[in-house]
């Protein structure tokens, strides 16, 4: 068995194809190893959507080319987004022997037994088919208690800042009879959560069910699973997706709802295709069918031509909705996408950082007084493992996705609990046993 080394970036469908990539190169006679320097490939599938995400790659690139001198023979392979985005710009710098996008990996055996022979290799061809549904990916690094299931790829949005459509292509969906297939093998190997992972969960669609109609398929598999997703576009989640979240006990209240920003003519030049008081909406009919649901969200500061007026509209919606987290960024310009090819870059970069720490300031405490608001709740938790903070505690994510740490030595991952919460901070309930 040869080993193979992968590290993984970006989001959580990356992690999910990581897993991917671990089972078709097993059948291949590759095995996993977490020791980089024992590996005889080393892979690190990367994601593009914002400029620093790439420059960390570039050095972890050369990081991986220091192993060579113990081991010339040795392969290091770029999958993921900037491998599509990039392409044979990464094997024309000589440090990298394979190269491999989004819809390739099928093709990886094949490509590594070709670099054997000395040449660098290339796939970076996308598919309009590839969901890689029939591959039951191994799951890597995580506790044995929740997993991530893909259910559909690609983006058909086009938001005029966001790479992803390009790198990963147009969306298709997968059949709901390999991902309820999928899920049921979670429960069989002792998982209790499944994460629905997709760049825009709510246009799911495969012959006649949509993503409403998956959720319950999913949900319905065993009362003990439990049923997350991830993303939500504002401009489709239905009322119907809502109204199943509520009808399910299983399904857990939380929904991230990326925002981006609270100013009408800045989402019109995203090209997000809502205004704000379209998504303000969709927020009210989520509370008001769910009054305990998380809601999150992401947003962009310093988007071309941002005024300081509309950047506090951002601020505005953010204190309006209340979110209990959020993932804050500087706008970063990805070349190819509509923005860059229409819109100046123009806000300078201290202006957007001061703007990105104004509103992480504002979500801070926004985080601390909806943690506030739970001291004295209790919640059902599933417990996740040790805290890693004290080894005498156990974690675990109430439905709303809060993080709960608590004295506990009567349970396990994978368990279910009830928890008090005495006390919080902005990232945590601490709480005791109920
Ligand atoms: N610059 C900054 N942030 C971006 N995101 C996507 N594209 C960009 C970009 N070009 C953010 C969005 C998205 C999250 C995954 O990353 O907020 O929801
Ligand atoms: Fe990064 Fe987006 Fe690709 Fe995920 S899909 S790896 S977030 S660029």
């Amino acid at each position: 068995m040869k080993k193979l080394y992968i590290e993984t970036y970006g989001c959580q469908m990356n992690v999910n194809d990581t897993e991917v990539v671990f089972s078709i190169m097993a059948k291949h006679g590759y095995e996993r190893t977490e020791d980089i320097s024992e590996a005889d490939v080393i892979m690190a599938n990367t994601c593009s959507i914002r400029d620093n995400a790439e420059q960390r790659i570039w050095g972890r690139i050369d990081y991986f080319n220091t192993f060579r001198k113990a081991k010339p023979e040795l392969v290091v392979g770029i999958l993921g987004c900037m491998a599509e985005r990039l392409k044979d710009a990464l094997l024309d710098t000589g440090k990298v022997n394979v190269v491999a996008g989004p819809d390739a990996y099928r093709s990886l055996p094949t490509l590594l037994e070709a670099v054997q022979e000395g040449h660098p290799q290339i796939n970076v061809e996308l598919s309009r088919e590839e969901t890689y549904g029939d591959i039951s990916p191994v799951r890597i690094d995580r506790n044995g208690v929740s997993a991530f299931i893909s259910i559909m790829r690609g983006c058909n949005n086009v938001c005029s800042y966001c790479v992803v459509p390009y790198t990963r292509g147009a969306e298709r969906s997968r059949d709901y009879h390999t991902i309820v297939r999928e899920a049921c093998e979670c429960v069989e190997k002792g998982y209790k959560e499944v994460t629905l992972l997709g760049q825009n969960v709510d246009s799911y669609k495969y012959e006649d069910v949509n993503f409403a109609g998956l959720l319950a398929m999913v949900a319905q598999i065993s009362p003990e699973l439990r049923v997350r997703f991830s993303t939500s576009h504002p401009k489709d989640i239905s009322d119907e997706v809502i109204d199943t979240m509520a009808a399910w006990p299983n399904i857990c209240h939380h929904i991230h709802l990326p925002v981006q920003s609270g100013n009408d003519r800045i989402l019109e030049k995203m090209r997000r295709r809502y205004t704000r008081e379209w998504y303000l909406e969709r927020v009210a009919r989520i509370r008001q069918a769910m009054p305990d649901c998380g809601i999150t969200t992401d947003a962009i500061v310093g988007f071309c031509s941002e005024t300081e007026e509309e950047f506090r509209d951002t601020l505005s919606i953010f204190e309006e909705v209340g979110y209990d987290a959020a993932f804050m960024f500087n706008y970063s310009e990805r070349p190819g996408t509509l923005a860059s090819r229409n819109y100046p870059d123009d806000i300078p970069l201290e202006v957007k950082t001061r703007r990105l720490n104004e509103l992480i300031a504002l979500q801070n405490s926004l985080s601390l007084e909806s943690n506030r608001r739970d001291v004295g709740k209790t919640f059902e938790v599933l417990v996740e493992g040790p805290s890693k903070k004290d080894p005498s505690e156990l974690c675990g994510r109430t439905g709303s996705n809060k993080m709960c740490v608590w004295k506990d030595s009567q349970h396990k991952a994978g368990d279910y609990t009830t928890v008090r919460v005495l006390d919080c901070t902005s990232a945590t309930l601490l709480c005791e046993l109920a």
